[in-house]
């Protein structure tokens, strides 16, 4: 079978009109993935295939998905169905191609070996047509495979067109079909819009192909979830829960633990090692890697990140484009983002946020801090409340701090300036000009004391908010005391 070159449409011109967008429906995201992305990497793995895709709505943005992946797109102006969409890949698709299979944009989770199965059935079986079907228990909404006595298909029958006696029929439609294309251009041409839709459905060609004595046959598939397309947001969310159970499935059967999975979310090219924890609601996104022997807990977001072995991402931390050495342990409530790097043994606590700075082996920055641009090194103490002022409003600057550097809380660090090796800060400093090896700098304003200050401003506040006296009422109480006694 894969001794012919086939070709693979992706039909993917269409709105998307079901699920009110702006966006385009396979533009749209589940699994982590734009829904068209999905298709053209299941068509990829297909051998001697050329990849099309029939491109419309937003055609530059889906281009710009679909031909890094090496697929070609072809513009379908106006989209005027199904039917119209093949008609327009059959002038991008060279003569001598005798084979092709069609999958809509919109069901991404169909898998390369069901495509393979399909173009099997289909060539062994010498049809001019082979669509993959599925059972479904509700099967609203798709068009129907009406079958002839002896199996073979006679037609697809839209939902809108269904005979009462035919709305039973649970045998659906996937829009995934194998064509051997000289059999289905002619018949094609012919297909007229007849449908409330005034669209030419590629699925109207079905009954023709039959009606001329053409074998049309339907292979149902081992899965039906295989072939949810993404019609609604219901739909879409419903293909998203699938993604991201079978990679949790994958990442589980080899060797992670993952506790509430159901919450947890994790991106196909996540790599994930063994014996590594990951609690409820955790996010793993992108191209990030986690080693073996970790813990990422609860609430935390990782994204194209490097983690190595044995770390510990504690609470909520939000990390992006962040390199973790060996053990280190960050947060609860840390940012780390834009080339963060934290060397083994390094270790940042929580409201600590981190930006393009290298921590070297041991840098401690336990609270409250942020380190922006910055270099510190081996085994310096980054006290609690220290900011790196990196920004002076037009230019991002450098701070290097040097090794075993004590920091004292409360400092500012105006960039770009320098701190060498073993030099200490004084607490609460706003240090502007390099501080050398062994120094102290301390920029703060002195210390003044007045003995008493306090008191005598707690005297004077209740004094002021005693109640004045009103004479007139003074002058009535005291006759009242003396009329009293009278
Ligand atoms: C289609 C089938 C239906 C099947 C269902 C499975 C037809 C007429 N109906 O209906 O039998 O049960 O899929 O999900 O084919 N597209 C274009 N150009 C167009 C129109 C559509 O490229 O002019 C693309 C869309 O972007 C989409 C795919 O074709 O990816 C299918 O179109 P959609 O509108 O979703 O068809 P359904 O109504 O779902
Ligand atoms: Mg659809």
């Amino acid at each position: 079978m894969s001794a012919h070159e086939f070709a693979v449409v992706v039909l993917a011109a269409g709105k998307g009109t079901r699920l009110k967008s702006a966006l385009a429906k396979v533009l749209h995201r589940a699994g982590g993935r734009p829904l068209v992305e999905h298709v053209v990497r299941s068509a990829n793995a297909l051998k001697n295939r050329r990849v099309y895709v029939v491109v419309g709505h937003q055609a530059d943005a889906v281009r710009a998905i679909v031909e890094p992946l090496g697929a070609k797109g072809v513009e379908q102006v106006p989209q005027n169905g199904t039917g119209h969409a093949m008609l327009v890949a059959r002038r991008a698709i060279p003569a001598r191609v005798k084979y092709a299979v069609v999958v809509p944009g919109d069901a991404p989770l169909i898998r390369t070996e069901t495509l393979q199965a399909l173009m099997r059935t289909h060539i062994h079986g010498g049809a001019a047509a082979t669509i993959l079907s599925a059972v479904l228990s509700d099967p609203a909404g798709y068009g129907r495979i009406v079958r002839r006595t002896d199996g073979r298909v006679k037609a697809i029958v839209e939902e809108k067109a269904l005979a009462d006696e035919q709305r039973a029929i649970n045998e659906v439609n996937s829009s995934i079909y194998c064509f051997t294309l000289g059999k289905l251009w002619p018949f094609l041409l012919k297909v007229r819009p007849e449908n409330v839709h005034r669209e030419i459905y590629l699925t109207d060609a079905i009954a023709l192909l039959d009606q001329q004595g053409e074998r049309v046959l339907a292979e149902v598939a081992p899965d039906a979830r295989e072939i949810l397309g993404c019609n609604t947001r219901a739909e879409l969310a419903e293909v998203d829960r699938i993604f991201r159970e079978r990679k949790r499935a994958t990442l589980m059967d080899a060797g992670v633990t993952i506790y509430l999975p159901e919450t947890v979310t994790i991106d196909p090219e996540v790599f994930v090692g063994t014996d590594t924890v990951i609690e409820p609601n955790v996010q793993l996104l992108g191209k990030t890697k986690v080693g073996a022997n970790c813990v990422v807990r609860s609430g935390s977001v990782i994204r194209d990140s490097q983690i190595e072995d044995g770390c510990e991402v504690r609470q909520n931390c939000l990390v992006t484009d962040t390199r973790l050495g060996k053990g280190v342990v960050i947060g609860p409530m840390a940012h780390l983002r834009g080339g963060a790097v934290l060397k083994p043994g390094a270790r940042v606590g929580n409201f600590v946020e981190v930006k393009k700075s290298v921590l070297d082996e041991g840098v401690k920055a336990m609270h409250l801090t942020y380190l922006g641009d910055a270099h510190v090194g081996r085994g310096t103490n980054v006290g609690a409340g220290t900011i790196t002022c990196n920004y002076d409003g037009a230019h991002k600057n450098p701070t290097k701090i040097g090794a075993n550097v004590f920091v004292g809380s409360g400092t500012e660090l105006v960039a770009p300036v320098r701190v060498g090796d073993n030099a200490y800060i004084a607490a609460g400093s706003t240090i502007t000009d390099n501080v050398p090896k062994d120094a102290l700098g301390i920029a703060r304003g002195r210390q003044s004391t007045k003995p008493g200050w306090a008191a005598e401003r707690r005297k004077a506040m209740r004094a002021a908010a005693a109640p004045k006296k009103n004479p007139e009422i003074a002058r009535q109480q005291k006759r009242n005391r003396s009329s009293d006694n009278g």
